[in-house]
């Protein structure tokens, strides 16, 4: 089977990690890629957004399956565009239809889903200009903090936590007069809850699904959740609070009514789905949907999959996921984000970067934001630059690992975490 992958960053170098490794595979590619990438299968270096070109690409290819990395062409309808072409429409393609990507693309139709079948999340509000007025009084019956999120996508920042009234006022109306452009039209108020925050993912054919290792995401750029929201700067799995009862919740209030849901809106749902979820002394609400894998959660989720993730995939994609065999390890995995200087504001780009030769093979390696210059050199292209996970009987053991080689690779600049996993040691 030839695959090939979609988006460039730390999550798409981890999709084809894994699948590489299954004898299933013939050859993978990667569109466009990273540098890393590159040394797992060939990079297709093309704009993904343009779903012609995406097709020259599978059919020059012969491409069997397509795994759709990122949310936007997802949102955008590429699994739709496959359906609807004759020459496509036999190619297996992981990620739901246009409809179903709604789920991360509008926070609106999220939770209009969510209440229609009672799916557990924070009770909200929904405002456009239109009904500004009922919002800002909506506000003024909450209690502090005020949750303000932008409908549509906003690259991750879209969601702004405020503890004033008044400011809170001030930003509703300043996201709907476009702060965020199209993606605030439309402003939905949330109520806050207080909790801790995880991310489990779940793979679904639309009628059978396997819950994949979950992890928990550091966001802040800074030690101990300080500074400012970034993609991720770390991950551990698996969480200590997701107990077997925890998980049962999750499966009975949340994935079962979920993908019960998705069938009887008429969704097409072969792939991925991303809880963001929070729990709220021991119970699970859904914060967000995403329709796709967590970045940097997925470098560490899937090192812990034992299974053949090909075989995963093409279950998935033929409606038979109720038949495969799928184990997971009983190791945790930590994993740390090198970032570069600056990020997630301003940074530079194109930092040589040193020390790979110098690595144990204990760690798995993810490039997320690298690039190869001129001179055949690994430079920093992106944020968030390499990933590092290592596996240990216990977060203590992986943190060790994974520092002993986050340490050896240099950039300039070179920024991260040196908490991950510190806060879940003593739980
Ligand atoms: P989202 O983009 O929906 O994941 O929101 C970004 C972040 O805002 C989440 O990861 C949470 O940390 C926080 N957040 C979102 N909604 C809520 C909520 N209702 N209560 C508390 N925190 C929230
Ligand atoms: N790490 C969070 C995300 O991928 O959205």
């Amino acid at each position: 089977m030839n695959i090939l992958v979609l988006g460039s960053g730390g999550r798409e170098y981890a999709l084809a990690w894994k699948l590489s490794q299954s004898q299933l595979v013939s050859k993978i590619y990667i569109a466009p890629g990273n540098a890393g990438t590159n040394s797992i299968g060939e990079n297709v270096v093309i704009n993904i957004s343009d779903f012609n070109v995406v097709k020259e690409t599978v059919l020059n290819y012969n491409i069997d399956m397509l795994v759709v990395g990122p949310e936007q062409p997802l949102v955008d309808g590429i699994v739709d565009f496959f359906k609807n072409d004759e020459q496509l429409k036999n190619i297996k393609i992981i990620g739901p239809d246009k409809n179903g990507a709604q789920l991360e693309g509008s926070k609106a139709f999220a939770k209009n889903f969510m209440e229609k079948y009672n799916i557990p999340t924070a009770s909200c509000f929904t405002v456009t200009s239109s009904n500004l007025a009922d919002g800002l009084n909506y506000l003024a019956t909450q209690r502090p903090p005020f949750v303000l999120k932008a409908d549509g996508l906003a690259a991750g920042k879209g969601v702004l936590i405020i503890d004033s009234l008044e400011e809170a006022q001030n930003e509703l109306k300043e996201m709907l007069s476009g702060k965020f452009g199209s993606a605030s039209a439309k402003v939905v108020i949330e109520t806050f809850l207080k909790g801790i925050e995880v991310s489990m993912f779940v793979l679904t054919d639309g009628e059978h699904y396997v819950i994949l290792p979950e992890a928990k995401d550091y966001k802040r750029i800074g030690d101990g959740d300080t500074g400012l929201n970034t993609g991720g700067m770390g991950a551990v799995s698996p969480v200590p609070f997701v107990t077997k009862d925890f998980v049962e919740k999750v499966e009975n209030r949340i994935i079962k009514p979920t993908i019960e849901g998705l069938k009887n809106e008429k969704i097409d749902y072969k792939g991925f789905i991303f809880l963001g979820l929070m729990n709220v002394e021991g119970e699970p609400f859904v914060i967000e949907y995403n329709v796709r894998m967590g970045d940097p959660e997925t470098e560490g989720v899937m090192t812990r999959i034992d299974s053949d993730l090909a075989a995963l995939l093409d279950a998935c994609a033929q409606g038979k996921l109720d038949e495969v065999d799928y184990q997971t390890s009983k190791n945790t995995s930590v994993t740390v984000m090198l970032v570069s200087g600056g990020y997630p504001e301003d940074y530079k780009k194109g930092m040589v970067m040193t020390g790979l030769d110098e690595l144990s093979y204990d760690c798995i390696i993810a490039h997320a934001g690298t690039k190869l210059n001129d001179k055949g050199e690994i430079v920093t292209s992106g944020g968030r630059v390499i990933a590092v996970t290592a596996h240990g009987h216990n977060i203590e053991e992986a943190r060790e690992k994974a520092y002993r080689d986050v340490e050896k690779i240099k950039f300039e600049g070179v920024n991260y975490r040196h908490d991950i996993g510190l806060d879940l040691m003593n739980l």
